[in-house]
């Protein structure tokens, strides 16, 4: 499964990217407000970190056809044509996904909270459908259900649209979808790091130290 990073500040970008395998990093308009910055200039700086083969995926802010086929546009001049544009999947979504296929531009069909929208993405030629995991769960749903329920349609109808399962919480939900053989996660920092953030981890590694240095001496170690 396709680890990326759903966040914008370079800083923690960098970081995670240091430490774990990362395979691309996602934003969306309210991340990217959060950093307080101009746009262009953020996703740049992303664009030049990750290089300009990893996945990035920016989504557009028009909410009818025409402005979003404006939006990708200019998202893909700016930073690459292997972006991923994001698109909501609203009826307008699917008509620009659908121009925007013709003109091999990738899209990923997002706010999805049903997996008919997924359905309608895949067959509109997005190359991703990003099913909204816990805000389905929010709303009283089972959102890692409906991420599997997504991938079973693809298979089942030889739909070439890959899930991009977004909107995390907890390890349990990347667990299970991870399980189920989905092709990514997006995933905000905090709950990466939750991935590996366990007192029995840390006490493990604690005692393993505690009693090698009990034989060679404080800060010793196998160098
Ligand atoms: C990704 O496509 C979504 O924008 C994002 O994962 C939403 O996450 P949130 O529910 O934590 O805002």
């Amino acid at each position: 499964m396709k680890l990326l990073i759903d966040d914008a500040n370079i800083d923690e970008i960098r970081r995670l990217y240091d430490l774990y395998p990362i395979d691309g990093v996602t934003t969306n308009p309210s991340i990217l407000a959060k950093s307080g910055r101009q746009p262009y200039d953020v996703l740049k700086e992303i664009r030049e970190f990750i290089g300009e083969e990893a996945d990035l995926h920016v989504q557009v802010i028009a909410k009818d056809a025409e402005g979003m086929i404006e939006d990708a546009h200019r998202i893909v001049k700016e930073l690459g044509q292997n972006t991923y544009v994001k698109i909501p999947c609203i009826p307008e979504g699917f008509k620009a996904m659908k121009a925007l296929k013709k003109e091999g531009i990738r899209t990923t069909g997002t706010a999805i909270y049903t997996a008919m929208q997924a359905y309608l993405a895949a067959k509109s030629g997005a190359s991703y459908a990003a099913p909204y995991v816990n805000r389905i769960d929010n709303m009283g749903y089972n959102g890692v259900g409906v991420a599997k329920e997504i991938q079973d349609i693809f298979e089942i109808h030889g739909l070439d649209c890959g899930i991009l399962a977004a909107s995390f919480k907890n390890s349990q939900q990347v667990l299970e979808l991870c399980e189920y053989g989905i092709e990514a996660a997006t995933v905000a920092p905090s709950v990466i790091d939750g991935f590996v953030n366990n007192v029995a981890i840390t006490a493990a590694v604690d005692a393993f130290v505690k009693d090698f240095e009990g034989l060679t001496g404080e800060g010793k170690t196998m160098k």
